[in-house]
């Protein structure tokens, strides 16, 4: 008996065609192939629960969350539901062994890394029962999470939100299928999808399931600011840009006025302005300043970074809340997916999923029809 037998049953809704009950759904225990992804300031206990309540997997963002609070956090969405969901984390955050262990001791059904996980991370989860997901941009990366015993993959192609690669999710998808589709992972495509047409095309490619972002946030669960909702909402399809001016890494963001000074501005300017962020998310995530310290030792040495570099990694954090929390799109960052574009409404998450399921329904039914 494992841990995971705790997870509560799912009443399977059995009239749905059985190309939409995928490995997805036996992996994580839940009725549909869709997952709610974690997203920084943006998946609380609400968005969580209200979407694994209604079917999907949630997942919580943690890395923006002290210990405590993910603790909190995790309580909150067990009171809302008994239904499975998950914790997303960095894998090089300085207390990433604490938050595995609240995840095991809490029985949280699925750990999600945003970036490759340590081996010896994924093999505690997995002897714990927990399923593990990594996010993925290129098939060499899938193939090397999927040796290291990871349960599930969500390859996320460029047009996605938040940090993101080149490789468009119509020819990074069917690169993670093959590459990983002999065994056993589960593979979800993520970047651009928003409905029932997009799940099917996904299933076509030889995935199991969607992983969607932008479509989430812009829910009625979502807690984003009203004034930074209204930013979304009207922003089209060309209106998102892929910048490395805010942490040094690829972020796909909402074209604003602050992105456009900030990738004028010479990269050694910005480097005190991150460095005090840096501090500050440190503080906000409950991080001594030793630990930040050997953390940015460690990513000095494993991805061979500069000071500056280090620095300009803890800055996203910080721009990221001053729009999701404090609602100031002067000074904050808004991720998101090229799909914002294609949003026009804010549902509840129960009818949102209650939409997609019966549109890909319809699509089914419309590639099979013998006429
Ligand atoms: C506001 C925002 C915050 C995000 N934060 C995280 C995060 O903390 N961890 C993570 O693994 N991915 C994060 N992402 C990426 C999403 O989890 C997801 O992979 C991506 O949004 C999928 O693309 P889509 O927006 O086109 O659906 C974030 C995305 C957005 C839009």
């Amino acid at each position: 008996m494992t841990d995971l037998d705790q997870t509560p049953v799912v009443n399977v809704d059995r009239t749905r065609p059985a190309a939409l009950r995928t490995a997805a759904c036996e992996l994580f225990g839940v009725e549909y192939p869709i997952i709610q992804t974690g997203m920084g300031w943006v998946s609380g206990a609400q968005l969580t629960a209200a979407t694994s309540a209604a079917g999907g997997l949630g997942i919580l963002a943690s890395a923006t969350m002290t210990l405590e609070e993910l603790g909190q956090a995790i309580k909150k969405v067990k009171a809302r539901t008994d239904k499975p969901f998950g914790v997303n984390l960095l894998p090089n955050q300085p207390d990433a062994a604490q938050r595995l262990d609240l995840i095991i001791s809490e029985q949280v059904p699925v750990a999600s890394f945003a970036a490759a996980p340590k081996a010896d991370q994924v093999s505690k989860l997995n002897d714990a029962g927990v399923v593990t997901i990594v996010t993925v941009g290129a098939k060499r990366h899938a193939e090397k999470v999927a040796a290291m015993g990871v349960k599930a993959v969500i390859a996320q192609g460029g047009e996605g939100g938040g940090h993101t690669g080149t490789i468009p999710t119509s020819l990074l998808l069917p690169q993670v299928v093959d590459g990983v589709g002999g065994s056993e992972v589960v593979v979800l495509g993520a970047g651009g999808f928003f409905d029932g047409r997009g799940l099917v095309a996904a299933l076509s490619y030889g995935a199991h399931g969607v992983a969607m972002g932008t479509r989430f946030l812009l829910t009625a669960e979502s807690q984003v600011p009203d004034s930074i909702t209204e930013i979304y909402m009207q922003t089209p399809l060309t209106g998102t840009v892929v910048t490395t001016a805010i942490d040094g890494a690829p972020q796909r963001v909402i074209r604003t006025a602050m992105i456009d000074a900030l990738e004028k501005s010479p990269g050694l300017l910005r480097f005190p302005r991150a460095a005090g962020n840096a501090l500050q998310f440190a503080r906000q995530a409950g991080i001594s300043l030793p630990a930040l310290v050997k953390t940015g030792l460690e990513m000095k040495k494993d991805q061979e970074l500069t000071w500056a570099q280090v620095a300009l990694a803890a800055n996203a954090p910080m721009m990221t809340k001053a729009t999701m929390v404090d609602g100031d799109a002067q000074v904050g960052i808004l991720p998101t997916g090229q799909v914002v574009g294609a949003i026009e409404d804010l549902p509840k998450v129960a009818d949102l999923l209650e939409r997609i399921m019966s549109e890909a329904e319809e699509c089914l039914e419309r590639l099979s029809a013998s006429e």
